[in-house]
């Protein structure tokens, strides 16, 4: 039996978030340069991009910069946008053969302009795809975003639009840029790091957390079943006992 026939269908989390750590470590094993480890990424992208939508689920997270990312050496970063804008413009029509909407969350007002401009001509090409979403966390924090969340709730609140009394998790949560979207239920993090990282910080309150030594260039379609099949074992009980939910 395959690992793939071991995965129950029927219970597949319906929103995977992925932490694609690992990248200049693996460049660094194979005695190159980061970027090398960042453009061997891509095929892991894709690889997951595909494992997901074949299986049926119907958000796919992935961090592929984040807010502190910035502070890497300035060649680095120019290279990943580089590499993000190619990849993004190439990868539109597969997308779209393959049924798969794209999103972005985070501070995309921060991106260099053609790769701002290029994720917004994707995302409106793929806007009508309704087999899975692809979100690409781009220039994303959680501080940053509940730290946005707060000064829009703040303005709703002076141009008295909202009231004090009505604030709930309801609106926290529509005001984060994952509005509308699941919470994940499984989170991944590749290459032996046990953290969150400023990573959908209120989304994963209740989400299953997996951790495994693969460098993100090597996580393979396998890796991805190993970690649904894991996350299948696993009692969800969100605060209840283990008699209440059984
Ligand atoms: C972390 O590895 C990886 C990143 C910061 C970038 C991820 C980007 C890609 C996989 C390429 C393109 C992605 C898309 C969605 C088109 P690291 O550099 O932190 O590795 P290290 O911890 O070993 O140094």
């Amino acid at each position: 039996m395959n690992l793939k026939d071991k995965i129950n269908l029927s219970t597949l989390p319906k929103h995977i978030a992925i932490i694609m750590d690992g990248n200049g470590r693996w460049a660094k094993q194979q005695g190159s340069d980061r970027i090398f480890g960042h453009e061997n990424g891509v095929k892991s992208v894709r690889d997951t991009v595909e494992t997901a939508a074949e299986l049926g689920v119907n958000y796919l997270t992935l961090y592929a910069f984040s807010t502190e990312n910035w502070n890497r050496p300035q060649e680095e970063v120019m290279a990943l946008m580089q590499l993000l804008v190619h990849t993004i413009n190439a990868e539109t029509k597969t997308l779209n053969k393959n049924n798969i909407r794209l999103k972005a969350i985070g501070n995309l007002k921060s991106l260099p302009t053609d790769c701002y401009n290029e994720l917004q001509e994707a995302i409106e090409n793929t806007k009508n795809n309704t087999r899975m979403t692809l979100v690409l966390a781009l220039s994303y924090s959680s501080h940053w975003e509940i730290v946005d969340a707060v000064k829009q709730i703040a303005e709703k609140i002076e141009n008295k639009t909202l009231s004090v009394s009505d604030i709930n998790e309801d609106t926290i949560s529509a005001h984060l840029c994952t509005a509308n979207m699941p919470d994940p239920e499984l989170m991944i993090r590749t290459s032996g790091e046990n953290r969150i990282s400023n990573f959908l910080l209120w989304q994963l309150a209740y989400t299953e957390l997996y951790f495994t030594e693969k460098l993100w260039p090597d996580f393979s379609k396998d890796d991805l079943y190993q970690a649904i099949i894991n996350y299948q074992t696993r009692e969800r009980r969100f605060g209840k006992t283990s008699e209440q939910i059984n």
